[in-house]
């Protein structure tokens, strides 16, 4: 066979993720490969080294390095009540289920800079809910939960995120929640509170235990249907009793059987209802 230099490249990139996995136990080998591929070449481009193969022996010993690796490989766009519609319906169709519960146990997997943990922190103190809940963000970049744990976020964004917020139903102004040193929109510290970042890999860590709501909107679109599957059923054993799963919009639950699973409370906006048993006996 004539190899080209692009299969070869392709033999090297494949390599490179096998040690990053072997050496790290991070493992990127079942993500989209499109823009898996894309964001590699872009990190190759910027990284000094000429060759993946050239890359590997550095990355694999130098625990820096792959942190700095993982940051620019993984997408972490986010905003704060990203999705207005979908905060909204949080609010009507989810918070009186959570409002029948003595102590809330929320999941943020894939909360990449905290944006989304702390829009949920603040629609909670907002229905008088925020002391009863622990609130789980986890991201497998421990760059990003450093950002996270910050809660400080530019200036220039907040415009869209207080417009994001009043179009999810905010029941304050979003000024109420920031104060500002220089260009930089710093969160109350109240909203920190109840809030626990940790380092959490979705594809190799284990599962979490009697989560009443997971939320893991954006993170889905960047596996493999096989790796989705894996994820998802993951979800399925950490959620309680008719515990709620929250996917990003343009992100489903996949096939029969694991749609079998949950009601949709919410037509279009991916919210799910864990079924238990009995619920499924009596829909045969
Ligand atoms: C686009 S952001 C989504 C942020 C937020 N959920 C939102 O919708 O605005 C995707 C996040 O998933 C994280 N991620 C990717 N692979 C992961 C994995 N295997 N385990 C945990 N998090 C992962 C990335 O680091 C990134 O922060």
């Amino acid at each position: 066979m004539n190899w080209t230099e692009q299969d070869l490249q392709e033999v090297e990139m494949k390599l490179l993720l096998e040690g990053i996995f072997r050496v790290y136990g991070c493992d990127f080998r079942d993500y989209s490969e499109a823009s898996l591929r894309r964001r590699l070449r872009l990190w190759l481009a910027g990284s000094g080294f000429h060759s993946f193969s050239a890359a590997l022996g550095p990355l694999i010993r130098d625990s820096g390095l792959f942190t700095k690796f993982l940051q620019q490989i993984t997408v972490h766009v986010s905003e704060m009540f990203r999705d207005p519609a979908f905060f909204r319906t949080l609010r009507r169709a989810v918070i009186p289920h959570l409002k029948t519960l003595p102590v809330i146990r929320i999941w943020h997997a894939g909360c990449a800079t905290g944006q989304e943990a702390y829009s949920m922190a603040i629609l909670l103190q907002e229905e008088e809910l925020h002391d009863r809940c622990r609130i789980y963000a986890t991201d497998i970049s421990p760059e990003q939960l450093r950002m996270a744990q910050e809660g400080a976020y530019p200036l220039k964004e907040m415009k869209t995120f207080a417009s994001n917020y009043q179009k999810s139903g905010g029941k304050a102004a979003f000024s109420d929640y920031y104060t500002v040193r220089n260009d930089c929109a710093l969160l109350m510290p109240s909203l920190k509170k109840n809030i626990i970042f940790s380092p959490h890999d979705l594809v190799t860590d284990p599962a979490f235990r009697e989560m009443h709501l997971i939320l893991c909107r954006n993170v889905l679109i960047y596996f493999q249907a096989a790796l989705k599957r894996r994820v998802l059923d993951l979800f399925h054993s950490c959620l309680a009793h008719r515990g709620i799963l929250c996917l990003g919009l343009k992100e489903n639950l996949i096939g029969q059987e694991m749609a079998a699973k949950y009601d949709e409370l919410v037509p279009r906006m991916r919210i799910f209802r864990k079924r238990d048993d009995a619920d499924r006996t009596q829909t045969r």
